[in-house]
């Protein structure tokens, strides 16, 4: 394509071809997309091809790549180097298919993949964030087997960055022709070249989107081809952990409105209070204010001594067998990740009044807990007796809250794994007389639920203008807000709350907003504010 590119570059970082002069390419790196990609991403690719081909995407670009590959290689049979290639491959294929993503590409000695298209993924920054460090925690254990095995020290590095590409053809192989607009791709390629052994360096892009999740370490200013000044690089550290719900809680501004979606809610959980299991599944775009509402609600109804238990979904537990309901018994009980017996007897032992159950809930919490630590136990563990554990889940959740009616929430479900989803299906199934109602909220809802009987689906639409104004005016503080200025911010906002949040907190924390006693003003064209993706 006649990009110019840095020596160390294999395949170009404009159009992903592979450069003339690199190393012969080995076998396993000139299969198609198509040998290695899940039957289920295979089929979303092909159906929606024709759709996105021309189409302008924001995508996310992740390059992993094995330190020092010559030098292993030189050392080793190439049998040998086969082997462990087809055992790293394995664990990137896992990972990446995993949180949603597709390879694009083999590069020899790594791999190029791509988050939010083919397949469409509005969180495709986080996603690969998450698979990243899934693949240095897998490749953790890899390392020790090969450095047993072959006294090689065997460490990958990445580089992630977001841009828009131009997607051109894809074809029966899967393989997806893109143009990248800019440095989308060059930027992912040298942000990896620079990485250390064992690192992922992101771009500010990526840092910008993923922030909330993940945690990151300021690198400062890396060096680009035909940038003058230099990129932002982050060095992506690991997974935020979860906030409590008094944190998120305190910092909470007065919740707006949304009289009706709360009486549909007590509607349907009086129905199930007379021990007619009920589903709520709530959907609508991020920020719309669904984990808000739950909470107001679960207030709302608490004087009525129920029993909750809440569990959340994430990308980081999308490919861990059963996370969310993990999530929700672990946090009824007030669990800490690092259980054990005693743990287990002090916190569950007295919510349950049917001994007989005491031995089969302790062997569930040993099989949890190894869920929890790796999934290839779950996949050995789970699929064996899947019904048992799911009986078990049942009777300990039923006879934890015998005397009380029961809410369980689970939120993300756009993250839920498939294992989580026949869970609840199962729940509703084989639950008779039992007062609980079960909320599932999330940007898009699993597919599965068509079926269930006690269902409402609820979908949560933005804010009108005047309730937009009275949230906006709540977290400036004022109600003196010119009304062009406020006009314009609330018809950029379409209503969504988290948006209205946002740019309300900017305002105030740069000091942008002047007031006199009958109005106030901002000091800088509303354009010149960065708002948020
Ligand atoms: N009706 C409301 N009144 C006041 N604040 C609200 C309202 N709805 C949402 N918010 C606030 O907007 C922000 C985003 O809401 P929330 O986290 O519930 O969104 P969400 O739909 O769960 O998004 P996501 O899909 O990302 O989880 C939160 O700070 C929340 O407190
Ligand atoms: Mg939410």
């Amino acid at each position: 394509c006649g990009f110019e590119n840095p020596p160390d570059f294999r395949i170009c970082g404009k159009c992903g071809e592979h450069l003339e002069g690199s190393k012969a390419l080995p076998a396993y790196a000139k299969r198609a997309p198509r040998d290695y990609t899940p039957p289920f991403l295979v089929k979303k690719v092909l159906n929606s091809r024709h759709s996105i081909e021309g189409e302008r995407k924001l995508v996310t670009v992740l390059f992993a790549d094995v330190v020092n590959f010559t030098g292993i290689s030189e050392k080793l049979d190439p049998e040998d180097v086969h082997d462990i290639m087809d055992g790293c491959f394995e664990i990137l294929g896992r990972e990446i298919h995993g949180a949603g993503g597709t390879i694009n590409q083999y590069t020899g000695d790594g791999v190029m993949a791509l988050f939010g298209a083919p397949v469409a993924l509005e969180d495709h920054a986080e996603r690969a964030c998450y698979a990243a460090l899934r693949v240095h925690e897998s490749l953790e254990r890899y390392r020790l087997r090969l450095k047993n095995q072959y006294s090689i020290d065997f460490r990958m590095r990445m580089g992630i960055n977001t841009g828009l590409v131009v997607v051109g053809a894809i074809g029966d192989n899967l393989r997806l022709d893109y143009t990248a607009v800019g440095d989308t791709t060059n930027l992912a390629a040298r942000l990896q070249a620079l990485a250390k052994p064992g690192q992922i360096l992101v771009s500010e892009r990526v840092y910008r989107s993923a922030k909330g999740r993940f945690k990151f370490q300021k690198l400062g200013y890396i060096k680009v081809k035909g940038k003058e000044q230099g990129i932002l690089a982050y060095v992506l550290k690991g997974y935020h952990t979860k906030p409590s719900y008094k944190e998120v809680h305190l910092k909470k501004i007065p919740f707006i409105n949304r009289q009706k979606e709360l009486n549909q809610l007590e509607n349907a959980f009086d129905t199930s209070k007379k021990g007619i299991p009920f589903m709520v599944v709530l959907t609508g775009e991020a920020g719309i204010g669904k984990t808000r509402l739950i909470e107001v609600f679960i207030d709302k109804v608490k004087p009525q001594g129920i029993r909750t238990f809440w569990g959340t979904c994430s990308p980081l537990g999308l490919a861990t067998t059963l996370h969310p309901i993990i999530d929700m018994i672990y946090d009824y009980f007030g669990l800490s990740a690092q259980g054990g017996d005693s743990v287990y007897t002090r916190a569950i032992v007295p919510h349950l009044d049917d001994r007989a159950l005491y031995p089969k809930v302790k062997a569930l919490f040993q099989l949890l807990e190894e869920i929890r630590l790796s999934d290839e136990k779950a996949q050995q563990s789970s699929f064996g007796n899947k019904r048992e554990i799911f009986r078990t889940i049942r009777d300990l959740i039923i006879t934890a809250t015998s005397d009380h009616p029961l809410l369980a929430v689970i939120d993300n479900v756009q993250w839920m794994d498939t294992t989580s989803i026949e869970f609840i299906e199962y729940l509703f199934e084989s639950l008779d007389d039992i007062p609980i109602m079960v909320i599932c909220a999330g940007r898009t809802r699993p597919s599965q639920w068509g079926e269930l009987a006690n269902k409402v689906e609820m979908c949560l639409k933005p804010l009108n203008r005047e309730d937009s104004k009275e949230l906006l005016d709540s977290v400036i503080g004022t109600r003196l807000l010119d009304q062009q200025i406020s006009h314009k911010i609330i018809s950029n906002s379409g209503g969504n709350p988290l948006f209205l949040i946002e740019i309300g907190n900017t305002l105030i924390t740069r000091g942008l907003i002047e007031c006199d006693e009958t109005k106030c003003i901002v000091t800088v064209p509303l354009e010149k504010i960065a708002i948020p993706d």
